[in-house]
């Protein structure tokens, strides 16, 4: 474990504490530590709150995410125009049920969360209410699964377009799932945590999209949200990834503005403010001692 005051690790020769120590502001420059580099300070992490997991939590949320990707897949293989929302979320609870899982959605939060998965349709960006409203002719919807097995978490979600769709949501839908496997690809130990949002924060404008910043992703797996926050835009977090870490990536994309307004009414459906649409794809990923693994890999292709 390095101390504030010792010399940082990127060769600088400056204190820790006034080069690469990971506070919110400390630094901006992108710098990878050496490998091994990560190792040495568990009790870093701890700080933070994140649960670097063991090999058994490891193989526990391998199997979870295994299931929560094959009720996704599932689930929007069903989803076609007249389908209601209430239907998917029926299909999803009973599969869970079958695999001997809990939807982690259904009575979660305050107020309690009243479904098994979250339905987001056009406009919404996320934690949509399954109801009886029927899926139209030129609908896109993004289906939200997390299920616990075994006391694993497993959290991923995807879009699927209903029938034809125009151009303004097939483009958001394309530059979401483009900002989720971009920031994908960069994950190993050592780089900032910030990294995963310079990726998909500097596409998303680079297409005209504008990024969610009141939701984020999560750590995740002993519980349903873990420290730390994995923010989609532009930040200033470098927490180092390291081998063990778990969490999520979930990028919220809007076609107009970023700004997302609560539903009064129910307190969890949350809606663009200019109307437009939005779209978000998320996998649970695992960082390992070369890379990263996907957790929750559902198959793009069914689309
Ligand atoms: N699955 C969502 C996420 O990605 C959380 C849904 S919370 C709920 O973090 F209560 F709305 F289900
Ligand atoms: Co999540
Ligand atoms: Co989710």
């Amino acid at each position: 474990m390095i101390g504030r005051n010792d010399t940082c690790w990127c060769g600088s020769g400056n204190k820790w504490k006034k080069c690469h120590f990971p506070d919110i502001g400390a630094q901006k420059t992108v710098t990878p530590m050496p490998y091994g580099f990560e190792k040495l300070s568990d009790q870093y992490y701890k700080r933070y709150g994140i649960i670097l997991k063991t090999q058994e939590q490891i193989q526990g949320m391998r199997e979870s995410g295994k299931l929560a990707a094959q009720i996704l897949d599932a689930t929007c293989k069903m989803a076609a125009i007249g389908i209601t929302t209430q239907q998917l979320n029926d299909f999803a609870y009973k599969l869970h049920l079958k695999a001997g899982a809990i939807p982690a959605p259904l009575h979660y939060g305050e107020p309690p969360f009243p479904k098994s998965i979250c339905t987001s349709v056009n406009d919404v960006i996320c934690h949509g209410i399954p109801n009886n409203r029927t899926l139209l002719d030129g609908d896109i919807l993004n289906i939200d699964v997390t299920c616990i097995l075994n006391g694993y978490y497993g959290d991923t979600s995807r879009m699927v377009l209903i029938g034809n769709v125009d151009e303004e949501k097939r483009h958001v839908v394309d530059v979401a799932y483009e900002c989720l496997m971009r920031s994908i690809t960069i994950l190993r130990p050592g780089i900032p945590l910030s990294d995963i949002g310079q990726v998909i924060h500097s596409y998303a404008e680079n297409e005209g999209c504008s990024v969610v910043t009141q939701f984020v992703g999560h750590g995740v797996g002993i519980q349903f949200h873990e420290p730390p926050q994995v923010y989609h835009y532009r930040n200033p977090s470098n927490i180092p990834l390291t081998p063990g870490m778990t969490f999520t990536i979930e990028p919220m994309i809007n076609a107009g503005v970023k700004e997302a307004v609560i539903d009064d009414a129910d307190q969890w459906t949350a809606r663009t403010k200019d109307g437009k649409p939005s779209a978000q794809w998320e996998h649970t990923l695992l960082i390992t001692e070369t890379g990263h693994e996907i957790l929750t890999p559902w198959n793009k292709e069914p689309l």
